[in-house]
């Protein structure tokens, strides 16, 4: 079943002509880091990677489909109510690239309405939420020409398509704790699309704050794609799959027994990993900022003097996500007004689903 030939849809189908599909999908925040595939277009990833899917920060995609005229343009995107020709070539590439898995997409010109809860491209994964809730539009259509289609499938297939638009927005297509790529300890762990954690949680994993500091709300300075094939020659690379890969073993435990400060530990380690990737390949960029600093050291500060569970992690960007347990919501989330809103342009309060 983990072959790309199970995903084919060749035969033609009869549809209405018009149509509407919407869906909604979350942005996710990775614990253990994809960076680094096999090459951009097939979007295998070198490492497995495991994410929680975030409240309140999603996507809607409403997706217009009518039968192909003549002469027409194939796609016209509108963003947040306005027409966003910036966004077509990804958009493009994203319905070649799945042409021949839904050979049915090209009797359609395709009208994209979009909008985010979230500032985009603000180091929130927006590629994520956008191109999982565009992959579950399109799963919408696939649905209603073959009616046969049972949710399991529906799923797999919905993030098998995420997958070739960006590759953490196949982890976008479920809720709770979800991992892409193959990692021997992880059944059912694939390169080609995103499972569900498939093993036992501890309850303590179960109900996380995610508080998201914006830090910079320009667009990122390295775009993924680029950091991505920057690890193909990158002198570290292959140690840090190796890494990846152990934290991915010892993560499978933690999550188990409960112990959040190990928890803690392995997720701000995989955080400075990335940054430590991003500031040593050929280019080198620094996406951190001062105030990201700032943030992490008042946070290793706050740590030591009051024992509590906070730990940060970061995206290939500025911004902080703060993780904690929501038995101690009350008392964290009043300190990050108190003494780190200084640092931040906005914040936005979030949580693992
Ligand atoms: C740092 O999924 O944005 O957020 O596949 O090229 O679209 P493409 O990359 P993308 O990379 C995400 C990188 C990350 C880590 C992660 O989410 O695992």
């Amino acid at each position: 079943m983990k072959t790309n030939c199970f995903f084919y849809r060749k035969k033609k189908y009869s549809i209405n002509p018009n149509g509407v599909v919407t869906s909604k999908s979350h942005s996710n925040i990775a614990l253990i880091k994809y960076w680094g595939k096999h090459n951009n277009k097939t979007q295998i990833p070198l490492n497995s990677s495991i994410s929680y899917s975030l409240g309140e920060v999603y996507t809607v995609t409403r997706l217009i489909y009518q039968k192909k005229k003549e002469r027409n343009l194939p796609i016209k995107v509108f963003f947040s109510g306005k027409e966003k020709t910036s966004f077509l070539p990804k958009i493009l590439e994203f319905f070649h690239r799945i042409s021949s898995y839904c050979s049915y997409l090209q009797d359609f010109n395709f009208i994209i309405e979009t909008y985010n809860t979230f500032p985009h491209s603000s180091g929130i994964a927006s590629s994520a939420s956008s191109m999982s809730s565009l992959a579950l539009c399109i799963m919408e259509i696939e649905k209603k020409l073959v009616s046969s289609s049972k949710e399991d499938f529906f799923l797999k297939k919905s993030s098998f398509l995420a997958r070739l638009g960006s590759g953490s927005a196949c982890r976008s297509i479920y809720p709770g704790l979800v991992v892409w790529g193959c990692h021997k300890s992880i059944k059912g762990s694939n390169n080609l699309y995103a499972i569900p954690y498939p093993y036992e949680v501890h309850s303590i994993f179960t109900k996380i704050e995610d508080t998201i500091l914006i830090i910079d709300d320009e667009p990122k300075k390295i775009l993924s794609s680029k950091g991505h094939q920057l690890m193909n020659d990158h002198p570290f690379a292959r140690e840090r799959f190796k890494c990846a890969t152990q934290n991915m073993s010892r993560l499978i435990s933690i999550l188990k027994i409960g112990d959040f400060q190990e928890f803690g530990e392995l997720i701000e380690h995989e955080a400075l990993t990335l940054h430590a990737m991003i500031m040593t390949s050929r280019p080198y960029f620094l996406c951190m900022k001062p105030n990201t600093l700032n943030v992490i050291y008042t946070v290793w500060d706050f740590r030591k003097q009051n024992k509590k569970n906070i730990y940060f992690t970061l995206d290939a960007g500025a911004n902080v996500h703060l993780l904690y347990p929501i038995q101690e919501k009350t008392f964290i989330l009043k300190w990050i007004y108190s003494d780190l809103f200084v640092y931040s342009k906005k914040i936005i309060e979030s949580f693992c689903l």
